[in-house]
């Protein structure tokens, strides 16, 4: 509630708390082979007639890479503190090891500066999907040799930028990378194999602690890994929907966090792939089990599962939620989740700082008119969300900031531009920009660092 004396302590975020925006680059930037870059397994996989539902490529989309400073202006406009941006692998190293392009690392190295002048720290992640098609051709994520390649990349921005970027993010959620892109085949490089999803999922581990590693003998800032989480609830109280639950958590939620943060995979992976679980060298778990500085979560949904023994290796699918709200992706808005998400966090692995790295809700917006959007219901998302961060503070979760995903309308991977998760509307035929109410809403929660949230808690006297 607000008080005459304005809000409370307790409905504060703490003094120095992130608010930023996230993208990813091959999402925004187009341009995919400007300068020398080198094709990633994206750009390849969106030029496979029926990979991507809508046909749609990766050429364009927002043109961030040729607009770049207009967007710099807009999140100065947002009176965002910090943005999230991914680099371009095959930019800079257009084979994916060796030779490095000059022209691709100074992009970014144009943009951090540009950010850096506007007041907006950079958060970058070095690996948001796009890996070099090179690599992919010696194998990608199947090969091992990809955790020294990864540790080489790595180490060429560390030196370029490590002086300018203070928060580093390995891998964005290699859950994603293993299931949809070796497992499921709907995302790059298309693959459909049990085999070959836990191989890949234990080269990004090693390929993220070699980067780490790499990084401690540089970099002075930090670095920690991205994972997307979601909480899993049983469908029923049967035998079945428990232990499908408590597979989906192993395989969705441990598979990546238990190797990083307790050195080992959770039990009920080896049963769930059966003989499709590889054997690793156990020297790979210590080294894989590196400090990270922090953790960032992805959080959109939660997962309410039932037993279905046709889709190992979860045997396990998601129920809809009578009267939920559904987001375009048909995921269930669940605010409660991520702070749930957050505490389970610290219960089980301890006090690691955490940041939200991504939250956000496609939802079809109306047309841009009277020079605004109006999106009422990702307006309610973020802010039942970020009441929820606020709580998960408040239980004494170390949180330190939070990134809307998405700045921008951009490619939604398989699904083209049809999905919407902006808080700013692009018109992908003339490349305009419009701030959506959602990011009004959010320029004022920056404004009053989370106070304007309190506002319509307040209850009528008498009231429940
Ligand atoms: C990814 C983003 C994606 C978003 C919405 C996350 O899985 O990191 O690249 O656009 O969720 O699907």
């Amino acid at each position: 509630m607000t008080s005459a004396s304005g809000p409370s302590a307790a409905q504060l975020f703490p003094a120095g708390f992130v608010w930023g925006a996230a993208t990813s680059a091959y999402q925004i930037e187009g341009s995919p082979l400007a300068d020398g870059a080198g094709p990633s397994t994206w750009h390849r996989f969106t030029h496979t007639p029926g990979r991507v539902l809508t046909g749609e490529t990766g050429d364009v989309t927002c043109d961030h890479y040729r607009r770049w400073r207009d967007d710099i202006s807009l999140m100065r406009e947002l009176n965002l503190g910090a943005y999230r941006l991914s680099v371009s692998w095959s930019r800079v190293l257009p084979e994916g090891t060796g030779r490095i392009n000059a022209k691709g690392l100074d992009f970014y190295a144009r943009l951090v500066d540009g950010l850096r002048e506007a007041g907006i720290a950079p958060m970058v992640t070095l690996f948001h999907w796009d890996l070099p098609a090179a690599l992919d051709d010696r194998g990608g994520w199947l090969n091992r040799d990809i955790a020294g390649w990864f540790a080489e990349y790595a180490q060429v921005l560390f030196r370029a930028l490590g002086d300018r970027v203070a928060w580093w993010a390995t891998l964005n959620e290699p859950w994603v990378v293993s299931d949809g892109g070796y497992l499921h085949g709907t995302l790059a490089p298309g693959h459909r194999s049990p085999f070959e999803a836990p191989i890949a999922s234990h080269n990004l581990l090693r390929a993220h602690a070699a980067a780490v590693q790499a990084y401690r003998a540089i970099g002075g800032g930090e670095i920690g890994l991205v994972v997307n989480l979601e909480p899993k609830f049983p469908a029923s109280q049967g035998s079945d929907d428990i232990t499908a639950t408590a597979c989906s958590g192993a395989y969705m939620n441990r598979q990546f966090l238990d190797p990083v943060l307790l050195g080992s995979y959770p039990a009920e992976l080896p049963e769930m792939f059966g003989e499709a679980w590889p054997s690793f060298p156990a020297s790979d778990l210590e080294a894989i089990r590196q400090r990270v500085d922090f953790v960032g979560v992805n959080y959109y949904s939660r997962g309410v599962m039932r037993h279905d023994s046709s889709v190992p290796p979860e045997c396990a699918v998601r129920v809809q939620q009578p009267g939920a709200v559904y987001t375009d992706m048909n995921w269930e808005v669940y605010p409660r989740g991520l702070s749930e998400t957050l505490i389970w966090i610290k219960e089980r692995y301890g006090d690691v700082p955490l940041f939200i790295t991504e939250n956000g809700a496609a939802f079809a917006d109306p047309p841009v008119a009277e020079g605004g959007v109006c999106d009422p219901l990702r307006v309610a998302y973020l802010r039942d969300h970020l009441r929820s961060a606020r709580d998960a503070l408040h239980a004494g979760v170390n949180l330190r900031g939070y990134f809307v995903w998405s700045l921008l309308d951009n490619l939604e991977w398989n699904h083209g531009t049809s999905k919407r998760f902006g808080i700013v509307h692009v018109d992908f035929s003339t490349q305009r920009r419009t701030p959506k109410d959602s990011a009004r809403f959010y320029t004022e929660v920056i404004r009053t660092n989370g106070a304007v949230l309190a506002d319509d808690e307040v209850r009528p006297e008498g009231g429940p």
